[in-house]
């Protein structure tokens, strides 16, 4: 029968296992064992699991490092100091006050109009929705929160500010394309109203989002690279460590061109680095290592083969062990003592001058649930929405938001470069000259996203070459 120094109790199962077991691996989970409890089998195949995960690791992990030391790969990244700056002011992480009452939430909402508003040029006078009765008959100007829109066939919305709330109908005979903007207007989006105040509603003869101006891509002098993860999921079944192990060859110069790899000094990870632990119902199924610590541990131990000369950045996502509510803080050191720039989400970070804006992407769900044309197979689309409403998580309600004092989540300056992950599928867009990058994922298509039909693009990195202003896309599938 088998033993253990703790007072572990064993079903009939667990101990028919147990003895199953080689002898080495049986003394391996005897030491894993917390006890007191009934251990059954599942439990033990779980700790059987890990151990040959984390085996398989370590003999990735030898083999990387010994070709390492033989390689002949002169990384041009490695003669370079590191030249970023995290933007802490623009971030949650350590500045949560938030209780989370309705006063907090009603002085979100008036911060959030106010800012978005001050986005809308005021020349030629905005008028307050209050005062629109004494508009009636004349041309009129008007910045409120969506409350409501219909986009059927009465196509029209109701308008709110700081002042009251109006009715508003589309005049698409002056202006055919209105309907089609009204597709992109969802619940709590700031947007102004050109039109004609009738008697008690407005007529929209345009509608405009906040939207960002044209932005120029500064100068970068240096020859150097940044690569763009997310979505790894380490420790679920469905973590492709195959792909994951040839983008890590691939930054040690031992996979595919080295010439891209050696540019490469930073290396961003916008969340999901790991499945984490009941995200949805029935998702222990789907689990390899089911123990949050443990798939740190494993994704810090991949983390640590990347060459130490590029620096790391990582922000959060919806799987990892921050709270659910945007914005969320950095991952705290206890889950990750890594020699990384743990970041919140989301985050501003400026990398050789070139201003990054990285935001895991959970808000999109319910943007592409709220605009018709929006899907998951183009999150680059999606993405522009954000820069237009100049807001990360528009729609107030699926995607739950903390109500700080300060709205992290509005696009203040426009970024250079855009990074989101969160739908598992790569796409890229340049919108008024902001790169737009969703870097996939590590994980392959798991049994919710088949019945969804939603087919990810595992094992694509995009690598932006910051001098050339060049988008590349490695890819590490066969
Ligand atoms: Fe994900």
């Amino acid at each position: 029968m088998a033993t253990s120094t703790l007072l572990v109790r064993f079903t009939l199962d667990g101990e028919a296992y147990l003895n199953s077991l080689p002898e080495e691996k049986r003394e391996e989970v005897l030491k894993r064992l917390k006890g007191p409890a009934l251990v059954g089998r599942a439990e033990l195949e779980d700790i059987v699991r890990e151990i040959e995960e984390e085996r398989k690791i370590q003999e990735v992990r030898k083999e990387l490092i010994v070709e390492v030391r033989r390689s002949a790969f002169h990384p041009t990244a490695k003669d370079y100091e590191a030249d970023i700056y995290v933007d802490r002011k623009k971030e949650v992480t350590g500045k949560s006050r938030s209780k989370g009452e309705v006063k907090d939430f009603i002085e979100y909402f008036r911060n959030r109009f106010r800012r978005l508003k001050s986005f809308f040029p005021s020349v030629g006078g905005l008028v307050d929705i209050g005062e629109l009765p004494s508009f009636a008959g004349e041309e009129v100007r008007v910045v409120g929160m969506v409350m409501d829109v219909d986009k059927g066939t009465n196509a029209r919305l109701t308008l709110e500010d700081l002042t009251g709330r109006v009715r508003v109908y589309l005049d698409t005979s002056s202006n055919p394309a209105l309907e089609e903007k009204l597709q992109e207007v969802v619940p709590d989006d700031v947007i102004m109203v050109e039109g004609r105040m009738a008697r008690r509603s407005l007529i929209a003869k345009d509608i405009s989002f906040p939207d960002i101006p044209p932005v120029q891509f500064p100068l970068v002098e240096r020859d150097l690279a940044v690569a763009y993860i997310s979505d790894v999921h380490v420790g679920s079944t469905y973590f492709m460590e195959k792909l994951f192990e040839k983008f890590i060859r691939w930054l040690q110069g031992k996979e595919g061109r080295a010439e891209t790899a050696g540019k490469v000094k930073y290396v961003v990870v916008a969340g999901d680095l790991v499945d984490g632990i009941g995200i949805y119902p029935g998702q222990e199924k789907e689990l390899v290592v089911r123990d949050i610590e443990k798939q740190y541990k494993v994704f810090q131990e991949w983390m640590e083969l990347i060459p130490d000369y590029i620096e790391v950045i990582i922000a959060p996502g919806n799987h990892d062990a921050v709270r659910r509510g945007e914005p969320s803080p950095a991952l705290a050191k206890e889950f990750l003592s890594l020699d990384a720039h743990l970041v919140g989400n989301p985050s501003r970070v400026t990398i050789e001058g070139v201003k990054h804006l990285i935001y895991h992407g959970t808000s999109m769900d319910s943007l592409i649930a709220a605009i018709p044309w929006a899907s998951y197979d183009r999150p680059e689309r999606v993405m522009v929405e954000y820069l237009k409403k100049r807001h990360l998580s528009p729609i107030y309600g699926t995607n739950p938001i903390i109500p700080e004092a300060v709205d992290y989540l509005i696009v203040d300056e426009p970024p250079n470069v855009m990074h989101m992950g969160h739908v598992h599928k790569n796409g890229y867009a340049n919108y008024k000259g902001v790169f737009i990058i969703n870097s996939g994922t590590f994980q392959d298509q798991t049994p919710y996203q088949l019945k969804q039909g939603h087919v990810p693009t595992p094992g694509e990195v995009p690598v932006l070459e910051l001098r050339e202003k060049r988008l590349k896309r490695i890819t590490f599938h066969s």
